[in-house]
């Protein structure tokens, strides 16, 4: 397939313009994405940013790179950026590309981006992973290499100073900048980010000190530190911005691809997808993909075996696809009851036929339908059973699936909130956390929703 190269628009809460540059080499709407945030006064367009587009997309990884609030083409004067503002920028994309369906959504951040990019994924449940490239993580002592304490005096007193860049332009940037760094902790919002996390920064670097990535590497739960021996802040060397780049991409490639895109469970999906679409009780696409998500999550945590249990979760409701529509959409408890027990017999056919056209041995095939079988009506005694189960009520909490189901049940947000609180049960305690984590999220989002239009009311009268 051609490249993708398109220019999209994103509104902040204010209506105002984020511009970015959304590229793919493929049409697969739930391909993992990483979001680029550039450095200070550079841009969507910076080296890195366009090389690690080119890199990513060889790997079936789309990107999304874009300005700043101030930079390039987005919204906004440069003089009233700050470190909330982008990171402001950064909620306002994620949200837009997982409203969109994208569930692997990894964030990219040098030096500035990086220092938003910390921020936004210590509190941004829908990044999965982080890679900082040169990050500020105290601007305090960034800020005094540069200026003597009269300068940041004088800055205070006349409301602005002169930002010199790399390329000598001189840009008036205000003391709100300066301000706005005290509120934030960055060492100490360090401690909650538990996505994979890499750290690359040269040795020499004389604009950001290296001090800060080996002590922001102490805090973030798992986090690798790769320190480029010779490089300076900007990579500028070829070699040095040959090797962050490899660094980069390899360990992009190795963390955020979903095992959905790997080529032996995309085969399982492909010939699943009929199936999950007959469905009718909810849409089984969205909710399978994010049973895959919340198996991926929980699997490697309490030693589950993908190579079982992504097919399994793949393959878990395929059943429903048999089961007549009056059985499906019913408020009938007992016709419910008599579905779901049909949706689990109906299953192991359809499984057989899948596993058999893609040459999975039989011992394999009963292996997984043995799980998926347990997955309902069952005390399930083996761990990967426990998972599936975990994870298809797991999945119930990620905010699609949430959203989906208040529609599909006919049912409002707090009610179902209520529901799944209640209904919920977990044999893995990596799966009730997440849950647990998932739902105060949920939570918080209808709360949020319903002061707005408290507040729009109030406004009206
Ligand atoms: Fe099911
Ligand atoms: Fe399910």
């Amino acid at each position: 397939m051609e490249k993708i190269n398109k220019k999209i628009v994103i509104k902040d809460n204010l209506g105002r313009k984020i511009v970015g540059i959304f590229s793919t080499t493929s049409n697969c709407s739930n391909l993992p994405m990483i979001v680029l945030c550039h450095g200070f006064t550079s841009s969507k367009n910076s080296r890195t940013s366009i090389q690690l587009e080119k890199e990513l997309n060889k790997k079936n990884i789309a990107t999304f790179r874009f300005d700043f609030f101030g930079h390039g083409e987005s919204d906004g004067k440069f003089e009233n950026i700050t470190i909330s503002k982008a990171v402001d920028n950064i909620f306002c994309v994620i949200n837009h590309w997982h409203e969109l369906g994208f569930i692997d959504i990894g964030l990219f951040g040098s030096s500035f981006g990086g220092i938003a990019s910390i921020i936004a994924s210590s509190y941004n449940p829908f990044v999965k992973l982080l890679v900082l490239k040169a990050p500020v993580s105290d601007y305090y002592e960034v800020t005094n290499i540069r200026k003597s304490v009269h300068d940041i005096k004088n800055w205070n007193t006349n409301g602005f100073t002169m930002h010199l860049n790399s390329l000598g332009d001189e840009k008036k940037l205000n003391y709100s900048f300066y301000s706005d760094f005290k509120n934030h902790d960055v060492y100490c919002l360090a401690k909650n980010i538990d996505v994979p996390t890499l750290i690359v920064h040269g040795d020499r670097d004389k604009t950001v000190p290296v001090s800060q990535s080996k002590k922001l590497a102490g805090f973030i739960k798992d986090c690798q530190l790769n320190i480029i021996a010779g490089a300076d802040h900007k990579f500028s060397e070829s070699d040095d911005f040959i090797n962050m780049i490899k660094v980069v991409t390899k360990y992009i490639g190795k963390h955020i691809s979903s095992t959905i895109h790997d080529e032996k469970f995309k085969k399982i999906w492909n010939l699943a997808t009929p199936y999950l679409k007959k469905g009718l009780k909810k849409d089984f696409l969205l909710h399978t993909q994010g049973v895959v998500r919340a198996v991926e999550l929980i699997a490697p945590k309490e030693g589950g075996d993908l190579d079982l249990l992504i097919p399994a979760a793949i393959l878990h409701d395929v059943g429903w696809a048999g089961v007549p529509k009056e059985y499906q959409i019913t408020k009938s408890k007992q016709k419910q009851t008599e579905g779901l027990k049909m949706h689990i017999e109906l299953a192991p056919k359809i499984i057989k036929k899948i596993l058999e056209q893609l040459n999975y041995r039989e011992s394999k095939i009963s292996q997984i339908i043995d799980i998926v079988q347990s997955h309902k009506f069952c005390v399930p005694t083996k761990i990967n059973q426990k998972i599936l189960i975990d994870a298809d009520h797991t999945s119930d909490s990620f905010k699609e699936q949430f959203e989906s189901d208040v529609v599909s049940y006919k049912t409002a947000a707090p009610e179902l909130h209520q529901f799944r609180m209640t209904e919920s049960d977990f044999y893995t305690k990596t799966a009730r956390e997440l849950f647990l984590s998932q739902m105060k999220v949920r939570r918080e989002e209808f709360i949020e929703i319903f002061h707005q239009k408290h507040c729009s009311f109030n406004h009206t009268i």
